[in-house]
């Protein structure tokens, strides 16, 4: 049998076993290096601080540790780190690499600690930095639908049921509207941010170690909020935070849709509420004139994707049995497509809302038809005393008399809570600011931790 004869970390495997078993890793996984590296450093400070005998680490290996890991992240961020076919991932790279740099000190960082661990761990911090950074992108297209919604509230719009016209509704009741979604869909971000934050680091292959090894010490020292307390739960909890993830951003993604596919719609120019700047269009290879919203289509097609792997990803769960099974590398390439492209789509929407513009004179003309005030001019009956069913019947047999209504006049008399005009636009621009800061503040936390850790 031909073996991988460079692949002396863990055995020799026949090279194509290798190649299948890694699949994308040593690509994906560079991704990782960084965190891999601190979750490193986390765990041999945690073995120097060890009540043990013989003495793990003492602490000048974990300085010379620690100076190998950061001379590491450096070699990361110039692009100048690799992960060969042999090392098959970035732990067993890493691994090498301190063994190259530290001789038999290299040799001793895996104590305590398998892969199954260090993996969980790795997307662990992976998914908190890009949880923090996704909940900023959320807040700033909320914040960009606000600033359009609020600049354009008094301007009318056809609030539709069955796409049918149905009562006067304005833009900044459409705007905001979809920027509440997304703060919604905040929450799900936050779960997904809690169920996240707990550290797996210590339990190993998954059954924990027969050393004393301190796991709320490298907890802490990863900034998590607390490890998982069952070892076994915290081998068996890999893919969970992942799966919980896509399912945000499938939310996310969800909500994007939706805005997209009304975008396409009312910038249609047999609506022609809202025009898409030009250079945000994309053009036709055989008819001059076209101008297409494949962005939004776009955005239709990724809510797809991500539907696709947030259910791809909670399948791979379904019949896992407890403790590490190799399936679960597949969460890996299904959570960093699927929040890559929520972050992408986040940002384009976001140039989408601030350069949307408004034809209000076709918002006006939509009016002309006199049906769209029925439901209001019955409601004025019934504010005369007349019961609402014999209103709702004299207003249906003479919808003539409601052509030439003021759309201007009819949305300004709902001052009601969330009406068109009671919305309130700063109660939701301060949802989106404390949606940031929340972000903001944790991953200060967590950079905090991270400087002090790699501090030496
Ligand atoms: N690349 C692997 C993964 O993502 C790392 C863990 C391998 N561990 C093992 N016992 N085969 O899951």
């Amino acid at each position: 049998m031909k073996t991988a004869d460079t692949a002396t970390t863990v055995g020799k495997i026949n090279p194509d076993v290798l190649a299948f078993t890694e699949g994308k890793d040593p690509v994906l996984d560079l991704a990782l290096a960084e965190v891999d590296c601190l979750g490193t450093a986390a765990h041999v400070t945690m073995l120097s601080h060890m009540d043990f005998r013989p003495v793990l680490f003492t602490e000048t290996q974990r300085v010379a540790v620690i100076r190998a890991l950061r001379d590491i992240i450096d070699e990361v961020r110039r692009g100048v780190f690799t992960i060969t076919a042999a090392d098959q991932d970035v732990h067993l790279a890493v691994e090498r690499r301190l063994t190259e740099r530290l001789g038999d000190l290299g040799k001793k960082v895996h104590t305590c600690r398998s892969r199954n661990d260090q993996v969980a761990v790795d997307i662990r911090l992976h998914v908190r930095n890009e949880l923090n950074a996704l909940s900023e992108e959320v807040a700033d297209l909320a914040e960009a639908l606000l600033a359009f919604g609020e600049t354009y509230r008094k301007i009318p719009l056809v609030g539709r049921t069955h796409l049918q016209p149905a009562m006067p509704s304005s833009v900044g009741m459409w705007a905001s509207a979809y920027a509440e979604m997304l703060l919604d869909d905040g929450y799900l971000l936050e779960a997904a941010a809690k169920v996240n934050n707990l550290c797996p680091l210590g339990s190993a292959a998954g059954y924990g170690v027969p050393l004393p090894i301190d796991r709320q010490l490298t907890s802490d020292l990863l900034a998590f909020d607390r490890p998982h307390h069952n070892v076994f739960y915290a081998s068996c909890a890999r893919g969970k935070d992942e799966a919980v993830l896509l399912a945000a951003c499938a939310q996310i993604m969800l909500s994007l849709s939706r805005l997209a596919e009304d975008l396409i719609l009312f910038s249609m120019p047999e609506f022609r509420y809202f025009t898409l700047p030009r250079d945000l269009c994309t053009g036709s290879s055989i008819m001059p004139q076209k101008y297409n919203p494949d962005v939004l289509e776009l955005i239709r097609g990724k809510a797809a994707l991500l539907l696709g792997q947030s259910t791809a990803a909670n399948v791979i769960l379904k019949a896992m049995p407890g403790g590490y099974n190799r399936d679960l590398q597949d969460t890996k390439e299904l959570y960093m497509e699927g929040l890559r492209v929520t972050r992408t789509s986040l940002r384009i929407m976001k140039l989408m809302a601030e350069n949307l513009k408004v034809n209000p004179e076709a918002c006006r003309a939509a009016f002309a038809e006199p049906g769209v005030f029925a439901t209001d001019r019955a409601l004025e009956l019934v504010a005369g005393g007349m019961p609402f069913r014999d209103a709702y019947h004299q207003v249906r047999d003479h919808l003539e008399d409601l052509r030439g209504m003021d759309p201007d006049e009819v949305i300004a008399k709902k001052t009601h809570l969330g009406g068109t005009n009671g919305i309130d636009f700063a109660a939701l621009r301060g949802r989106a600011e404390a949606f940031r800061a929340q972000a903001a503040a944790a991953q200060a936390r967590v950079d905090a931790a991270f400087a002090s850790l790699m501090n030496v």
